[in-house]
């Protein structure tokens, strides 16, 4: 109660503090933020109607359960912690922030639109998801960042307490810009950008404190790593995620490895209620995905090319809310969208035999590395004879003989079209993998 009230007590004195000069130099950060936006940002129709002006505090603090005698909707009696006008974090799909962030029934007049990073980032327009409560709401075979984990992971880390909403983790409401702002179906472009998120490990009580990632020297992909390669925007051979321009190197784009990497790092143990046990550590600087090189010959599509020592960020796989893919995998990768939905890959047994036939996951290698068909039109696609058997790939790993000894069942002569039973996958391929002494991530 105490922790509650002095909490309130912050709150107020701030927004007394907001109406005066002085102050106003101090939140500059929330003026410019699409929060404080006095053309776009917060409106209640209910705290609008009493005068308070569009991107006014108000619109989310109710210095009191009433104002002027009566309770602006929705009313909730008593007042919420932080003197939030709705429950601060009460679940996946309830809290303060989807009271606004959804297209139908929100309380800011009109609704809010909000879009997947492959609309924003990669430029696929014809993704229907369209509100952030929608991003949070894939259960199986989609999936979502588990707000509960998230807050029960954060609690006592960076600052941050019991009392605070997951959302948080990774967004300052008093200093996010929208990127791109005001604008829910363009993706972006060079000229609408904006910096939504904040690090985590860099969070402060103290909110103009607490700054945006990515605006700042040394916050961009390009400072994480000399070898980033952009893919390539929707429908396009010539322009690049994130903005559609052809800059390629990270520049334009945030450090989205440190991003992710505050949580998902080598020290950090974090349980997924989703996936019913703890995460695989993520160790980027030796994944070859990330930091270290491919060994000796990789078969990538364009812009990869075949040279090898190329990073990629977290983002040109991952959805940041949720995907109807399993483990947020993108819908849209480089270029492209996946041929199929990734909805069994972690559900597979991977003790002998794990010749299964599972090739989802290879949907998304598709995107950026040639399969059978890419090597060769009279093979199929998403079979992968090639990289594994033959020699046109540069260093496959196996040879193609007694068949069975690995597919299990069929065999026939060494050919693309050999009839096989595919083994699965993710039995050889995830975050951290290796196989008959290769890295295989
Ligand atoms: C979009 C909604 C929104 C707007 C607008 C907003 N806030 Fe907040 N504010 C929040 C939320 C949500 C929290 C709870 C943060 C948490 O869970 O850690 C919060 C927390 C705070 C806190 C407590 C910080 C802490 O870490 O203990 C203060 C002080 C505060 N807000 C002041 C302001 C002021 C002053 C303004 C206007 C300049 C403002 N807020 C505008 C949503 C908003
Ligand atoms: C694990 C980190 C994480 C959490 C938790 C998270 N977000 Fe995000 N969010 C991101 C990232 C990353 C982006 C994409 C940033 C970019 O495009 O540069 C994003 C983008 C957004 C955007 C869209 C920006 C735009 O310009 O359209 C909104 C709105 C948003 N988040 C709201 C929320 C809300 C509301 C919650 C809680 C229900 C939430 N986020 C939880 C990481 C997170
Ligand atoms: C009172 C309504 C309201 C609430 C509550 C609210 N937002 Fe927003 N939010 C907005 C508006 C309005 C914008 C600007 C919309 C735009 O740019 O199109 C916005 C923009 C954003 C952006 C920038 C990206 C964008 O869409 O332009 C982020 C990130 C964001 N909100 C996160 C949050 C988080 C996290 C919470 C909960 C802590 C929250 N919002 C609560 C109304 C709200
Ligand atoms: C080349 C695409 C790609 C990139 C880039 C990528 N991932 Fe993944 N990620 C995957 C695939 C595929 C899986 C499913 C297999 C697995 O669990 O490792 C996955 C799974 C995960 C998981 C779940 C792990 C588990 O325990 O099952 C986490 C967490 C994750 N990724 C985080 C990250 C982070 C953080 C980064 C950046 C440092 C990143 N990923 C970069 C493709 C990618
Ligand atoms: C504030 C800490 C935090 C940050 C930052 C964060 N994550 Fe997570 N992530 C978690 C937690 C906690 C879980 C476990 C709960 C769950 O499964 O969603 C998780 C789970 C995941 C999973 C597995 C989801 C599933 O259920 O299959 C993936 C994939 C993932 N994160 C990717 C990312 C990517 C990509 C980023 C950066 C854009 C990121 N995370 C940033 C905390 C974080
Ligand atoms: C967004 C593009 C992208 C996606 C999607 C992707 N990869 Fe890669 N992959 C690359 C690039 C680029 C390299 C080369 C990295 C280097 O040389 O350092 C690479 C390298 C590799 C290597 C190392 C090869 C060698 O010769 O050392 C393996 C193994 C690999 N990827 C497996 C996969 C699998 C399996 C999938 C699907 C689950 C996948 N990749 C999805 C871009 C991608
Ligand atoms: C040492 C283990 C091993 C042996 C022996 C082996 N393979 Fe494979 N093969 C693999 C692996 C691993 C893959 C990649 C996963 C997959 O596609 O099944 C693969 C892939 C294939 C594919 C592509 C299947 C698909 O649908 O993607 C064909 C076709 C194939 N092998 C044919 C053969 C034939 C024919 C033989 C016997 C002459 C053979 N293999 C022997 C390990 C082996
Ligand atoms: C038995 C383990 C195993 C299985 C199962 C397996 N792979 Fe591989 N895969 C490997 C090894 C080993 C490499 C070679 C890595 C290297 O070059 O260093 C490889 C390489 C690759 C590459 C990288 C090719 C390049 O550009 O150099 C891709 C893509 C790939 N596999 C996709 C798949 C797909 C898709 C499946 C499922 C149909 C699959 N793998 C199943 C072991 C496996």
């Amino acid at each position: 109660m105490h922790n509650r009230k002095s909490k309130l007590l912050m709150v107020l004195a701030a927004m007394i503090l907001f109406l005066c000069p002085v102050y106003l130099a101090i939140a500059g950060t929330y003026r410019n933020s699409a929060h404080g936006n006095t053309t776009y940002g917060v409106n209640r129709t209910s705290i609008s109607s009493m005068g308070y002006s569009r991107g006014n505090c108000t619109h989310c603090h109710e210095p009191h359960a009433s104002i002027n005698g009566s309770e602006p909707a929705p009313a909730s009696g008593s007042p919420s912690n932080f003197a939030l006008f709705y429950d601060n974090y009460i679940s996946q799909t309830d809290g303060i922030c989807y009271q606004c962030h959804t297209d139908t029934g929100s309380y800011q007049s009109g609704g809010l639109v909000n879009r997947s990073y492959s609309f924003r980032a990669g430029g696929w327009t014809s993704d229907t998801l369209n509100d952030i409560l929608e991003a949070f709401s894939f259960t199986s075979p989609g999936s979502s960042h588990n707000l509960d984990d998230i807050k029960t992971f954060i609690a006592g880390k960076w600052n941050y307490t019991t009392d605070d909403n997951p959302c948080l983790a990774c967004h300052n409401p008093h200093a996010a810009t929208g990127d791109p702002a005001n604008q829910p179906n363009s993706p972006k472009t060079s000229s609408n950008r904006g910096y939504p998120i904040s690090r985590p490990s860099q969070h402060s009580r103290d909110n103009n404190a607490w700054g945006v990632w990515g605006d700042g020297a040394g916050e961009k992909m390009s400072d994480y790593t000399a070898n980033y390669q952009a893919p390539y925007r929707f429908n396009s051979t010539s322009t690049y995620e994130p903005d559609g321009s052809t800059t390629q190197d990270g520049s334009n784009l945030t450090d989205m490895v440190s991003f992710c990497t505050d949580c998902h790092n080598t020290t950090n143990t974090i349980y997924s209620t989703t996936l019913g046990r703890n995460l695989r550590s993520i160790d980027w600087a030796n994944e070859k995905h990330g930091l270290a090189d491919g060994t000796t010959a990789v078969s990538t599509d364009n812009p990869y090319g075949s040279v090898i020592g190329k990073v990629l960020a977290c983002t040109d796989c991952h959805e940041p809310h949720g995907s109807p893919n399993q483990v947020l995998l993108r819908p849209e990768v480089n270029g492209d969208i996946l041929t199929g939905n990734i909805t069994t890959i972690t559900s597979s047994d991977c003790t002998a035999p794990y010749s299964d036939n599972n090739k989802e996951i290879g949907y998304l290698c598709q995107r950026c590395h040639k399969d059978d068909y890419d090597f060769n039109t009279s093979c199929q696609k998403n079979r992968w004879y090639y990289v594994h058997h033959s020699s046109t790939s540069g260093d496959p790993p196996y040879s193609a003989w007694r068949c069975w000894s690995c597919h299990y069942s069929g065999g026939g002569p060494p050919s693309c079209n050999a009839s096989v039973t595919a083994n699965n996958c993710n039995c050889c391929h995830y975050h951290g993998s290796s196989a008959d002494g290769r890295k295989t991530f």
